[in-house]
């Protein structure tokens, strides 16, 4: 197992200069999931506090849902596509296993000179992105970055699995990284953890060089996410109420400064679980997977921006986001706003 913490003290501190997120037309409710699998609205309301889903089109790929995203951080950001130096996609399902997804959307949105590159840290992969912009941006490598967490898991799901299928969404959510040169907000803490020791907790089995799906050893079975529900809800609480309290000390804070918190969207039990440690009220936190489900390494950047522009965050508000997915991994970042 291992733990990487960080300060924003050695190097230009940055901040978020625009938010975007992009949710496909489809709704999926969990009275539409009764009639293709043995569940009901009650099981999955009552067991993760979801109500329904989103799912992209057979033609709308991933790389599709980040580019939508990514348009509307630009825009709010008010930088051209032409200007942007880096785009770091997180993402477990890419449109392909290569090229990168990242350069699909360079394309789509027309960010003709910057580097594009995926990072797979399932549903902490938009606060992995993040760190890798903070250090990127901050210590002068690039002078901007437009990070993206997308994900079209429902073409990862088995549809036939009641402990998979109503768990998931597609989505993506987009932040545009900068340096803060005039003290106006900047990512105060950042910590990474990663336990690959758990790695077949929560997988894809098949698809990779372990298992090609062109051989015929490999059944479509596993080509979908499979999961250890119940240990990875135990492993998922711990590791992010360690993260969260972590990244508020690193930050020089008490959970009392905090103005809002931004938990990976996986199960109203386990924020419960976090916010009850953390002794944060209820009603300052951001909550959306009732409307969305777990879509990954999207959920905390869509939160974000949902959060965002509904006036939840002003300037100067001190923000915790925190995630937990496959890996293990876990992480956390204290924003000033
Ligand atoms: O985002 C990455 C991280 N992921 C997570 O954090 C997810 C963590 N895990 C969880 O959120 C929960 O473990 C689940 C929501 C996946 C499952 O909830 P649970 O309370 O742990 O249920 P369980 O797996 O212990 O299953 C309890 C029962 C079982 O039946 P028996 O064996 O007790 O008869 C399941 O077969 O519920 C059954 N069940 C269902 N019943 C109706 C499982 N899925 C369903 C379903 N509808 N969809």
């Amino acid at each position: 197992m291992t733990d990487s913490a960080s300060t924003a003290q050695t190097m230009t501190p940055v901040r978020i200069a625009g938010t975007g997120s992009y949710l496909p037309e489809r709704i999926m409710t969990n009275k539409d999931l009764e009639k293709s699998v043995d569940t009901s609205d009650e099981w999955i309301t009552t067991r993760t506090g979801i109500r329904a889903r989103r799912i992209a089109a057979e033609d709308e790929h991933t790389s599709h849902l980040a580019a939508k995203a990514g348009a509307k951080a630009l825009e709010q950001a008010g930088i051209d596509a032409a200007d942007i130096e880096l785009i770091i996609v997180a993402t477990i399902t890419p449109d392909t296993l290569t090229p990168a997804t990242a350069c699909y959307v360079q394309q789509h949105l027309g960010c003709l000179k910057a580097v594009a590159f995926d990072i797979s840290a399932a549903c902490s992969g938009f606060l992995y992105a993040l760190e890798m912009a903070r250090t990127s941006v901050g210590g002068g490598a690039f002078k901007n970055a437009l990070i993206i967490g997308a994900e079209k898991l429902s073409a990862f799901v088995d549809w036939t699995d009641r402990n998979t299928c109503v768990l998931f969404g597609d989505g993506a959510g987009a932040a545009v990284i900068v340096p803060s040169t005039n003290g106006d907000g900047r990512v105060l803490s950042s910590q990474l953890g990663t336990d690959g020791a758990q790695a077949g907790l929560l997988n894809i089995p098949g698809g990779g060089s372990a298992c090609p799906m062109t051989t015929e050893n490999a059944p479509e079975s596993l080509a979908y996410l499979a999961m250890q529900g119940r240990e990875v809800f135990k492993h998922a609480v711990n590791a992010m109420k360690k993260a969260s309290i972590d990244g508020i000390t690193a930050a020089g804070l008490t959970p009392k400064d905090i103005k809002l918190l931004i938990p990976h969207q996986a199960n109203l039990r386990i924020i419960d679980a976090i916010v009850e440690r953390l002794e944060i009220n209820r009603e300052d936190v951001f909550i959306n997977l009732d409307k969305y489900g777990n879509t990954s390494a999207a959920a905390v950047a869509i939160a974000l921006d949902e959060a965002h522009r509904e006036g939840r965050i002003q300037r100067g508000d001190k923000i915790l986001l925190v995630a937990f997915g496959a890996g293990l991994t876990w992480a956390s970042a204290v924003i000033e706003w």
